[in-house]
């Protein structure tokens, strides 16, 4: 019988790091009882199946209504379709009336997710074994998972109250080509960072643009958080102010359509010239990445969306104001019990960041707030959440914690934190811990 050392194997599958996103998901299915702080999973409470069957009807009406013939329409959602997708029409629309970011559909790709976007960008981009990523840390797990399974290498630039400094990202990028290297692209989130809930202020990101332009790397833009914050406040994208092309935009419709959809997209205008003289967009151009690695994306979940975009005038912004109202009133409530449990001025050692929408904020605590700790609190208090520790790039947040709060009702997140500030005081008294070292059960879901 072939058998395998786990050391035999990709160094991005033996990477103990890689687990984090089971880990997170696997926390709810280990412990049932627990309240689960631990995920972004999106609020799923209005979720309705007939809905799946009233897209996909509406976007075969969308098509019959703009002369698209029967048998074409049968053969597109049938056949395997056009690599980088069907719903860029629809795509480019939305993005124009909800981000102002005016591309043809020729520059986007239609994806499997974010996921697929940044595997497919990261593969396009990289070239040699010293092209370095660059990425806000703390960051989201799956663009280290994306860079580490494509032996990218990272470099993590800390953030601070207020996002990435650009300042930073031109020094750190400076301190990279010293060493002989060159930063390829530089990763972060600009709206509600995923874990911390940063926002990057105005002028921070037209600096970037130009730290950018001047150090020659491509940013990459990863935006599903813009849409969730209050009226009024939202910054305008990167791509939205990127007069010079060096953003390469990543979306998804996890968080504002529903991510079983597993659909996002990829927004490339660059221009690449061909040796003939043929002269594509970057997005056209990646399609030979995007057909190696999933062919296309599933006919049917862009058939659901494209009849979503459509049935919303291609304004998410609008048809996502309940569900930005439910995620803040959320956030509001975690204040509120953190507030109450750890008042102004006490001496319990615990401060938090208190971001203006997003799905998370990050909480400071005097003790290490490790892997067992998070267990402890899951078995012994009923709460769980997400070590900080899981989303640095380079050491850090080991007294930090991340609370995620999209999926949990207000009156289940003031039970919950007041089981966390139990556990806090508990914990605060106890000291430090360790985290034992021992397998995760296999799980094959991910959501962090
Ligand atoms: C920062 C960030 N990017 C992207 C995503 C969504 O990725 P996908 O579209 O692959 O579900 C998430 C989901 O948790 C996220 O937090």
């Amino acid at each position: 019988m072939l058998s395998f050392d786990l050391a035999s194997l990709h160094a991005g599958i033996v990477d103990p790091e890689m687990d984090s996103m089971r880990i997170l998901s696997e926390t709810a299915l280990r412990f049932p009882d627990a309240l689960s702080f631990s995920s972004g999973a999106p609020y799923d409470g209005n979720h309705d199946l007939s809905a799946l069957t009233f897209y996909i009807d509406r976007y075969i009406k969308h098509l019959r209504e703009r002369g698209v013939p029967e048998a074409r329409i049968t053969r597109l959602l049938f056949q395997y379709g056009p690599v980088n997708g069907l719903i860029q029409d629809e795509v480019a629309l939305m993005l124009k009336r909800d981000e102002d970011i005016d591309v043809p559909a020729e520059a986007i790709m239609i994806t499997h997710g974010f996921q697929e976007a940044a595997l497919v960008a990261l593969r396009g981009l990289f070239t040699s074994p010293d092209d370095v990523l660059l990425a806000v840390s703390p960051a989201y797990v799956g663009i280290r998972g994306a860079a580490r399974m494509l032996d990218i290498p990272v470099r993590g630039v800390a953030e601070g109250p207020e996002g990435l400094d650009p300042q930073t990202v031109a020094e750190t990028a400076r301190a990279v080509r010293a060493e002989g290297k060159r930063v390829a692209a530089l990763y972060l989130v600009p709206d509600f960072n995923n874990p911390s809930g940063t926002v990057l202020p105005r002028a921070a990101r037209q600096r970037l643009l130009d730290v950018a332009a001047e150090e020659d790397f491509v940013v990459l833009e990863d935006n599903p958080y813009g849409l969730f914050a209050r009226d009024g406040e939202s910054q305008p994208t990167l791509k939205s102010l990127d007069t010079r092309r060096r953003v390469v935009y990543l979306g998804s419709f996890a968080k504002s359509a529903f991510p079983g959809a597993r659909l996002g997209y990829l927004v490339a205008d660059q221009e690449v010239t061909e040796p003939s003289g043929t002269v594509r967009t970057l997005a056209q151009t990646l399609s030979k990445a995007k057909a190696m690695f999933t062919v296309g994306s599933s006919t049917l979940s862009q058939a659901v969306i494209g009849g979503y975009l459509v049935e919303h005038d291609h304004d998410l912004r609008s048809a996502t104001r309940e569900l930005a109202a439910v995620y803040l009133e959320r956030l509001d409530t975690v204040l509120a019990a953190l507030d109450e449990h750890f008042p102004a001025g006490g001496d319990h050692g615990v401060a938090w960041n208190t971001p203006r929408g997003g799905f998370f904020l990050t909480l400071t605590v005097p003790f290490t707030a490790d892997l067992a700790a998070m267990e402890r609190s899951a078995r012994d208090y009923g709460v769980s959440w997400a070590p900080m520790t899981m989303f640095h790039l380079d050491g850090g947040g080991e007294r930090e914690i991340r609370l995620g709060f999209s999926n949990l009702a207000p009156d289940a997140i003031r039970e919950g934190i007041a089981r966390l500030a139990r556990f806090v005081t508990d914990a605060s008294k106890d000291g430090a811990t360790t985290t034992p070292k021992h397998p995760a059960p296999e799980i094959p879901e991910g959501q962090a």
